[in-house]
């Protein structure tokens, strides 16, 4: 009877897993050069510490989109398993197969990956109450082609 953590049913979807966050990777890569060569638009009215506030978080979005699929994918190299994107393109091994390197790049992506849900909470509770309550058209701003 195999190990539960053997069976090709969860080896799979950890491959899936592991495909999305390498794709989630290089389109972070994507919108980061798309966001250093094209400002945003200004700011809304707002009190100093809620502007501060959002970019903090944006910020940490950006940090934490790399942070995220860099800490998994240097797990799975340190565990000695390589990611073979798609099944049809492997990737580098950037970490040596390594026990304790294994652990603490699992309990980094668990880290960062429960701090970006949290913070996508954050973001989408304070996108709404500027919607629907400081009605200020905040959400109407992420229309595309309006300048
Ligand atoms: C934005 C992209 C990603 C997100 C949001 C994400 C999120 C997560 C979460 C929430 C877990 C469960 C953590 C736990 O409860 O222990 C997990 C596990 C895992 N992730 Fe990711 N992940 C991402 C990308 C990647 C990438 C790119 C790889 C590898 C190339 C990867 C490899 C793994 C592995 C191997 C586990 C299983 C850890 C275990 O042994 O239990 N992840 N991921």
């Amino acid at each position: 009877m195999p190990r539960p953590q053997r069976w090709p049913q969860r080896l799979k979807l950890f491959n899936y897993h592991k495909w999305a966050g390498i794709t989630i990777l290089a389109l972070s890569a994507l919108r980061l050069a798309w966001r250093l060569t094209h400002a945003p638009p200004a700011d809304l009215p707002m009190p100093a510490w809620q502007r501060a506030a959002a970019h903090a978080v944006h910020r940490a979005f950006y940090v934490l989109f790399f942070a995220v699929p860099l800490a998994g994918w240097g797990y799975s190299s340190a565990a000695g398993f390589p990611v073979v994107w798609f099944g049809v393109l492997p990737l580098p091994d950037w970490v040596p197969v390594d026990r304790a390197w294994a652990d603490a790049f699992k309990a980094v992506h668990k880290a960062a990956a429960m701090a970006l849900a949290l913070l996508v909470l954050l973001h989408v509770a304070a996108a709404l109450k500027h919607h629907l309550i400081d009605r200020d058209g905040l959400l109407r701003r992420m229309r595309p082609f309006q300048r």
